[in-house]
């Protein structure tokens, strides 16, 4: 079955957790996007360059996930070869006989507009400060000031700016419990599912 679960949002709004819990839950693959960016601007040198080099030993730094390396990531996200370069990969892996989730940005919108599900997950900046806070410590102010410097880049640039699919399932998870939040982007898959 080719079957491409498509979530998108902005930084720390839930896209992962509920990603990996929809992969678990359905035996789908989960591609978590954001990594491909990070990790490019983590290899150093010409970003472009980067991109078409990038190879899954380069997803496994454990260096990726500071809030340093997501500002970074969206630094690098802003050039269009370089999102050109990790095009094929991302609709190989979306498009692959099992079933898949890929959470990001531009998943329904640019990666796989012919997702069969799409979910865009968000929160106000503050609750999203919180969460990432939560996970990273240090000043929460300084945490609050990255998530919306990094939202502004992401909605503004010109190539394939985050923003929700016209046919996308809006999940606003400011006032939601994790589980709630998963139990409706369940709720959103099993709809889709072809019948069994
Ligand atoms: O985990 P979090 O939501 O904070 O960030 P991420 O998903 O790891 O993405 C890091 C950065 O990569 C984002 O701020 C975007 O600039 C970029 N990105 C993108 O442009 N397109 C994607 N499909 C995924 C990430």
């Amino acid at each position: 079955m080719i079957f491409t679960v498509a979530i998108d949002g902005p930084a720390a709004a839930g896209k992962g957790t509920i990603g990996r819990a929809v992969a678990a839950r359905f035996g789908f693959a989960h591609l978590d996007t954001g990594l491909l960016y990070r990790a490019v601007a983590a290899m150093g040198g010409d970003p472009v360059a980067a991109a078409r080099r990038l190879s899954a030993a380069d997803l496994a730094r454990d260096d990726l996930r500071s809030l340093a390396a997501g500002q970074a990531a969206s630094r690098v996200a802003v050039i269009p070869e370089v999102r050109a370069a990790l095009v094929a990969f991302q609709r190989r892996f979306a498009r692959a006989e099992g079933g898949a989730v890929l959470d990001g940005r531009d998943i329904g919108t640019v990666i796989c507009p012919e997702a069969e599900v799409k979910l865009y997950v968000t929160a106000s900046a503050e609750v999203r400060a919180q969460r990432r806070w939560l996970e990273v410590g240090g000043d929460a102010a300084a945490v609050l000031a990255e998530v919306m410097e990094r939202d502004a880049r992401d909605m503004g640039r010109a190539d394939a700016p985050l923003r929700a699919a016209a046919d996308a399932v809006i999940l606003d998870t400011s006032d939601l419990s994790i589980e709630t939040a998963v139990a409706q982007a369940m709720a959103a898959v099993e709809k889709a599912l072809p019948q069994r």
